[in-house]
């Protein structure tokens, strides 16, 4: 599965591009707006550190608008996917986009039969928000299992972006349906790197190699161990 950040921090992307296990970013207008920052410069400088799937997206509300600012988008880098939202002028738009090889990620999506939708008119990511809908009482998995079964039915090649991701059994479970791609926030990415068994049994053998004799010495913080 690949594993995406759900964030317009440039600081928090790089530091998981770094680490070399992320695989895209999504934004959204509610993310891009908590950074104060031209939302040109901050796609621009993301799609700069060489993350190949970066989704950016529009606002306007009519097909004409979503075509305009599509073209824009995608014009900005070749790693854009323009996000667009589950409306009928979404529909249209995406449908349009895909045909010019414009990849489309649809978005705010949160039935099933939304997402036979988007896959019909060749969105390239379908992104339906989990957690929002296990917020008021409906279980958002279900919803993927549901899109999975569907897509293998009839071999869509759009791929199933989970989306509103909260926390790591998200990720788990997402993963054992067999979804493409999760997005989450930087603090869930750093949750799937961390287990406090990890953290004991490194510190024990730490503790253990004080008596070992060594050679030379050759372990230490390096020059990259300050960040
Ligand atoms: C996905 O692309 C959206 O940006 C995002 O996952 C929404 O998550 P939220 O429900 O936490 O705002």
């Amino acid at each position: 599965m690949k594993l995406f950040l759900d964030t317009a921090s440039v600081s928090e992307i790089r530091r998981m591009w770094e680490v070399g296990i992320l695989d895209g970013v999504t934004t959204n207008p509610s993310l891009v707006s908590k950074e104060g920052r031209v939302f040109e410069d901050i796609i621009e400088e993301i799609c700069a550190l060489g993350v190949p799937s970066v989704s950016a997206e529009v606002v306007a509300t009519d097909v004409d608008g979503m075509l305009r600012e599509g073209h824009h988008l995608a014009a900005l880098h070749p790693s854009i996917y323009v996000k667009i939202p589950m409306t009928a002028a979404g529909l249209q738009a995406t449908k349009q986009l895909s045909r010019e090889k414009i990849r489309v990620n649809m978005t705010l999506v949160f039935s099933a039969n939304q997402a036979l939708l988007a896959a019909k008119v060749g969105a390239a990511y379908v992104s339906p928000f989990i957690g929002r809908l296990d917020d008021q009482g409906q279980d958002g998995m279900e919803l993927i299992r549901d899109i999975h079964t569907i897509y293998q039915a009839y071999k869509y090649p759009t791929e199933i972006l989970v989306a509103s991701i909260r926390h790591p059994i998200h990720v788990l479970e997402a993963a054992k349906i067999g979804a493409d791609i999760g997005t989450m926030p930087f603090a869930v990415m750093e949750k799937l790197v961390q287990h406090p068994l990890t953290d004991i049994g490194l510190a024990r053998f730490l503790k253990d190699w004080e008596k070992v004799p060594v050679r030379a010495k050759v372990t230490g913080p390096g020059p990259q161990s300050t960040r």
